[in-house]
């Protein structure tokens, strides 16, 4: 019995420290940001826990010398008040110190974070809508501005400022791993910079109540060696490749018939909207409808049949497609790489 409460505790403790690792934790840092917060958050634990237990064993010392009883309470003892008195101004002492150091040392990792970017060669503005990211990479020359949406690739080991605001609601942008978070506002633009030290795929999460499907708000950033980032980018400026088989030639012209094209643009075709996600590579992305589902044929075809099954209250509305219509959309768009 003893032993399978011992194997209960382990396994508890195990599933709770994992959550201080993996793509998507503010204790697994894998950027100077990231990591100069993580150390801020264990020195403040810890000291903090020894203030804990100092209060604790302050107040359970005296609770045990209760029994010793005075005789007369009234009487007035001056050596032992003066002696408490110095130890009340000496924890008060104590404590100022204690908030002023660590007021101090929020203000210089504050400094620190800031550094970060000062000399970051690419801006990156991601605007927040519900329920997703636009991601657009700004460039001098007009003819290499990218859009695109959800997954933010960047150069692994080097600083990336980062636009933040909004279309709609507050929104926050928290890669944990890599960054604090920061709110995305309408009307204002907000400065993150980041860094991710190595190559990876970092998860982030809209850290803002934003509407029903706010928890369905997920992006990705996607470190890589600067030449395959460089590729990545010219890749995705080309306009979209044109369709080959029938099927996906029809789903092709299905896409500007139907409402599809009022709200996306797909770069090389008549379709330019703009109030939801460019669709111009969108089968080169991990995931659809912003981390809610993997990319794959078959969530393709879920989302575009029934986005309210998926993601309800989503603007994405329900197209009337025939099982053919739908295939052939569905051909269509799986191979826009
Ligand atoms: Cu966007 Cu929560």
């Amino acid at each position: 019995m003893k032993r399978l409460a011992s194997i209960e505790f382990a396994t508890a403790m195990a599933l709770f420290l994992q959550g201080c690792a993996g793509w998507q934790s503010a204790l697994d840092p894998k950027g100077p940001a990231a990591s100069e917060l993580a150390w801020l958050i264990w020195f403040f634990t810890g000291l903090c826990a020894v203030v804990w237990v100092l209060v604790m064993a302050a107040l359970a010392v005296p609770l045990m010398m209760r029994s010793r009883q005075h005789a007369e309470p009234l009487a007035l003892d001056a050596s032992s008040d003066n002696r408490k008195l110095r130890v009340v101004m000496t924890a008060v002492g104590l404590t100022a110190v204690i908030l002023v150091g660590l007021t101090l040392l929020s203000f210089f990792a504050n400094r620190t974070l800031a550094a970060i970017g000062s000399d970051a060669a690419l801006t990156i503005r991601v605007t927040g809508h519900q329920w997703w990211w636009e991601v657009r990479y700004e460039d001098t020359t007009p003819s290499r501005i990218l859009t695109t949406a959800n997954e933010i690739h960047i150069p692994a080991g080097e600083p990336v400022r980062l636009l933040l605001t909004s279309t709609d609601v507050i929104h926050s942008f928290w890669v944990p791993s890599l960054s604090g978070k920061l709110d995305l506002i309408p009307g204002r633009m907000n400065v993150l910079d980041i860094k991710a030290d190595k190559p990876g795929v970092y998860r982030g999460q809209c850290a803002e109540f934003c509407g029903s499907q706010h928890a369905n708000m997920g992006t990705f950033i996607i470190a890589e060696p600067r030449a395959k980032f460089d590729a990545w980018w010219n890749d995705q400026l080309q306009p979209a490749a044109a369709p080959t088989s029938d099927q996906a030639k029809a789903g092709g012209e299905l896409f500007l018939k139907r409402p599809c094209v009022m709200c996306h643009k797909i770069g090389g075709t008549p379709a330019g909207g703009t109030v939801a996600p460019d669709l111009t590579h969108i089968a080169s992305r991990q995931t659809l409808a912003a981390g809610t589902l993997t990319m794959s044929r078959g969530n393709l075809a879920a989302w575009i049949a029934d986005p309210q099954g998926v993601k309800p209250g989503a603007h994405m509305p329900v197209v009337d497609l025939s099982g053919d219509e739908l295939n052939a959309i569905v051909a269509y768009l799986e191979a826009l790489k």
